[in-house]
Order: C-alpha cells, then sequence, then structure tokens
C-alpha cells in the first residue's frame, strides 16, 4: 500500500519499537516516529537508521507537531484506544492535502475482552477496545478522510510461528488495513 518513499515525509504515530520507521528511513523518507512509551522508543533508538530518525514521546490524542506530512502511518494502536475520534483528528490535521493515511487495527473480537493489557515493555498498560467498521467508516468522515483501500489481515500460517498459541486462528481475519485519503471540503 505504500508507494516509493524515498524524500517522503513520514509520520509513524504508535511507532513501538520502529520496525516500519526504521525500515522508511533506510528507505530515504524523512521520519519522525511517535510513541508514549519511552520504553518502546528507547529499543526503537538501538536501531540501525534510528539516527536518521526524529523520535517524539506523546500520545496521539496531543500530538506537538504543527507541519503536515506526506504519509502518516498508524499501525495496531488504535485498538488501545476507546474513542477513535480524538485521533483521527489528529491523523486527518497532519497529513497534507494530496497525502495519505495508512492505519491497522486488530478485530479485538478474536482474542480479546476489554480488560486485556498491552505490558509488553512493562511500564504502560492500556485497555484494547473493539471497533466496528461502522465505527471506522463514521470516525473517517467525520474527520474529512475518505476509504481509498481497505484490505482484511489474515493470520497465515507463518504467523503461527511467532504466536503458536493463536494456531487456531489460521485463515481468520484478525484485523483490517485502512488507505484513506483527505477529502477536498
Ligand atoms: C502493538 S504496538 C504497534 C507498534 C508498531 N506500530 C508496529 O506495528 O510494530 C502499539 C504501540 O502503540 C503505542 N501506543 C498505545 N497507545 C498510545 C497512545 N495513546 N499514544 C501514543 N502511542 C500509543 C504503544 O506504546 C505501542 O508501542
Amino acid at each position: 500500500m505504500l508507494d516509493d518513499v524515498n524524500g517522503k515525509t513520514i509520520l509513524d504515530i504508535g511507532c513501538g519499537t520502529g520496525r516500519y520507521a526504521v525500515k522508511l528511513a533506510a528507505a530515504g523518507a524523512k521520519v519522525t516516529a511517535i510513541d508514549f512509551c519511552d520504553s518502546m522508543i528507547s529499543v526503537a533508538k538501538q536501531k540501525k537508521y534510528a539516527m536518521k530518525i526524529d523520535f517524539i514521546c506523546c500520545s496521539i490524542e496531543n500530538i506537538p507537531l504543527q507541519e503536515k506530512f506526506d504519509i502518516v502511518l498508524c499501525n495496531l494502536l488504535l485498538n488501545h484506544i476507546e474513542n477513535l475520534n480524538g485521533p483521527l483528528f489528529e491523523i486527518s490535521r497532519l497529513v497534507k492535502s494530496n497525502g495519505y493515511v495508512i492505519i491497522s487495527d486488530l478485530r479485538t473480537d478474536f482474542y480479546i475482552n476489554k480488560s486485556r493489557c498491552f505490558r509488553m515493555f512493562g511500564k504502560y498498560a492500556t485497555d484494547s477496545y473493539r471497533h466496528t467498521q461502522k465505527d471506522y467508516n463514521d470516525a473517517f468522515r467525520k474527520n474529512k478522510m475518505m476509504l481509498s483501500e481497505h484490505h482484511d489481515l489474515v493470520f497465515t500460517r507463518n504467523m503461527v510461528k511467532k504466536y503458536r498459541r493463536y494456531f487456531y486462528l489460521v485463515g481468520s481475519t484478525i484485523g483490517y488495513v485502512f488507505k484513506l485519503v483527505k477529502m477536498n471540503r
């Protein structure tokens, strides 16, 4: 879904340990990567090409940036936020009018209940929330973004190697990936 990123400005929101940010920086993009978890950012900063990235520790709900980006990414973060409107307002505010946004989210109904926490790097824990396609469509419209592509995230046999206990999900749709453009109005 990403076109050639060389020379493009990219905002990676909820960059985690930087798995996308470093690849994009290596491919010649000018990357700004944000996450509210400083221990995630510390891990990302150890990686090759991290020196080319501007990291900011902040929440998606209040991003201290004014410039707009060619591409805004937000992968696997929004399932940790109950109300989509605040984050989507920020995403829409920060993408250029001729740019695009890529969002992925897990269908939390497949593995989770509301109390399950994200604890990978200790200090922070957030609940998870389920968003339906309608929740997304309403929030996209409200924040002046239009869906240009939609793909299902399917749990593959390859993924079982990493997430063994979810073997029973092979072939199931576990999430969504959306590509969005700004509406011109
Ligand atoms: C599942 S990880 C995904 C990391 C990365 N995007 C990836 O796909 O590898 C979710 C990340 O979102 C961050 N996060 C969760 N809620 C956030 C918030 N309100 N503001 C900023 N970052 C947040 C977490 O700290 C975590 O690093």
